[in-house]
């Protein structure tokens, strides 16, 4: 029997999951990383924890199964996108990776898209310049840390540490590259023009590879290390969101994956480089080769239930809050919910846009407030599959849910009826590091491709409809909705003045 790792180097955790090649998932292990906030918008994570972390699951994963390290053939890699880590020439880290939800580089985007021009920008990276994105970011080191700056020589995202790590080699993949906005998004390759507008060096940027492409093999140092046998090979991997896209199965057009962890995604694959023509959706390279995939991300999903959950009732499991807001009915008798509490990328890309509770009246309960909650959010998912609609993706076969918060009923339901679409759920929970061990399977050749990689190991396991009375309720509720970011832009702008 030959088996596959899939590495997750996410912002909680890292995690190693082993599969085999009937892609059963053997094992799996998480080990958690700090995250620090060292100014308001600022969000940092040290790489040789992410390091620490994965060695410490690599181990656990391997001593649990008692498999022999060489019967592993290959690693798949995924993890955060958009972290930026500087290494030295030596590749010593430089400074703390700046991550996907740090929020101090509005100056730098506009920059970027005064010197390129906002329209030639969407043309050539698919996208605009957000804050969570590389690009500003490393504009932001060479403003203020021109020190640091001037030692930089490479860039790389934070799977790809690891991968230097394991391997010794800089490569990144093609979806995590896409993710750094410096690519030309059609060429599938670093673009010359933004890098040079931007005076980033092309030599700090590693060679790309396709999702199930071999980067490398694990060295002589990391094996003793973390215990994988010398030689193994590392797949290139992919991006969080495309490798739990092909976790899900959302590799084809039509089938949409819907996630909801702490960050909510709308995803969708497609077989062109297509593009929101505003730059309101992500257009990324898919970790399938030769396609690319539109997305809607929505900054706090289950990250507001989380919230709202430690700050109003940190007594309360998850269930019994829950069991309250199923007694209210759809619509939670006029309240609303905005979860943009870090800002928000889709449909708003705004990092001051701010969370609220709207209507709120002495009737309204805790399970009012918990149902506005989980409302808000599905709305929020909603605006980014009609972008994604709108973007000519009309023909939706199946919505694919996946991730912590499609985990119970309740939410699941409301879901349906908000996106009047069926919801599906699958046989694989592990979610992006699933979809790592399965491209490291198609680079081994145990399946010709992605998507029959996915045909045969993932199986639809149960369905959620929309109730018709509920999603004619939601129709309202959600226009309402609409009204109330472009009514409250300007207060929240002012607020975070
Ligand atoms: C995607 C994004 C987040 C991070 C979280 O654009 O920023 O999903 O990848 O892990």
């Amino acid at each position: 029997m030959n088996y596959f790792m899939g590495i997750d180097v996410s912002t909680t955790g890292s995690k190693a999951l082993l599969i085999d090649s009937s892609g059963s998932v053997v094992a799996a292990a998480s080990s958690p990383h700090t995250l620090s906030t060292p100014r308001p918008l600022w969000s940092e994570q040290d790489p040789h924890e992410w390091w620490l972390a994965t060695v410490n699951s690599i181990r656990t994963v391997l001593g649990k199964t008692g498999i022999a390290p060489d019967a592993i053939t290959a690693v798949g890699l995924t993890g955060q996108m958009h972290g930026l880590v500087l290494l030295d020439d030596s590749g010593n880290v430089l400074r703390p990776a700046i991550l996907w939800n740090d929020q101090r580089t509005q100056t730098q985007c506009d920059e970027i898209h005064a010197r390129i021009g906002r329209e030639r920008f969407i043309q050539l990276s698919g996208n605009l310049a957000l804050t969570g994105f590389t690009a500003p970011k490393i504009l932001w080191v060479a403003q203020n840390e021109p020190e640091i700056y001037a030692r930089s020589r490479h860039v790389l995202l934070p799977k790809d540490y690891i991968r230097y790590r394991l391997t010794g080699e800089f490569a990144m993949d093609k979806a995590d590259g896409s993710g750094t906005v410096l690519f030309d998004l059609q060429k599938r390759g670093w673009s010359e023009e933004i890098l040079s507008a931007l005076n980033i060096p092309g030599e700090w940027m590693p060679p790309t590879f396709e999702g199930p492409e071999f980067t490398g093999a694990v060295s002589t140092s990391a094996a003793a290390e973390t215990g994988l046998a010398a030689g193994t090979h590392v797949a290139a991997g992919g991006g969080d969101q495309a490798a739990q896209a092909v976790g899900v199965g959302a590799v084809e057009p039509g089938i949409i994956g819907l996630t909801v962890g702490t960050s909510g995604a709308v995803f969708a694959a497609t077989p062109t480089a297509m593009v929101e023509p505003e730059g309101l959706l992500h257009a990324f390279c898919h970790a399938v080769p030769g396609m690319w995939h539109l997305m809607g991300v929505m900054l706090s999903a289950a990250g507001s239930l989380q919230w709202y959950r430690d700050t109003l009732a940190p007594d309360l499991s998850f269930d019994a809050l829950l069991k309250e807001a199923e007694t209210v009915p759809a619509g939670s008798e006029g309240l609303l919910f905005l979860p943009y509490l870090s800002g928000e990328r889709t449909p708003y890309p705004d990092p001051q846009a701010r969370g609220a509770f709207i209507g709120l009246t002495i009737r309204h309960t805790r399970g009012h407030m918990t149902r506005a909650v989980l409302e808000g959010v599905a709305f929020g998912l909603k605006d980014g599959l009609k972008l994604i609609q709108n973007a000519g993706l009309e023909r939706i076969t199946q919505v694919r849910a996946s991730g912590g918060g499609t985990k119970g009923a309740l939410w699941r339901q409301i879901l349906a009826s908000v996106l009047e679409s069926k919801l599906v759920t699958v046989n694989t929970a592990e979610g992006a590091a699933f979809g790592a061990a399965l491209l490291a399977g198609v680079g081994a050749g145990v399946w010709p491709d992605v998507r029959s990689a996915c045909r045969e190991t993932i199986k639809i396991t149960g369905q959620t409809l929309p109730d018709a009375k509920d999603a004619k309720r939601y129709q309202q509720t959600y226009s309402l909705y609409r009204e109330l970011y472009p009514a409250l832009k300007d207060s929240f702008q002012k607020m975070s003045n």
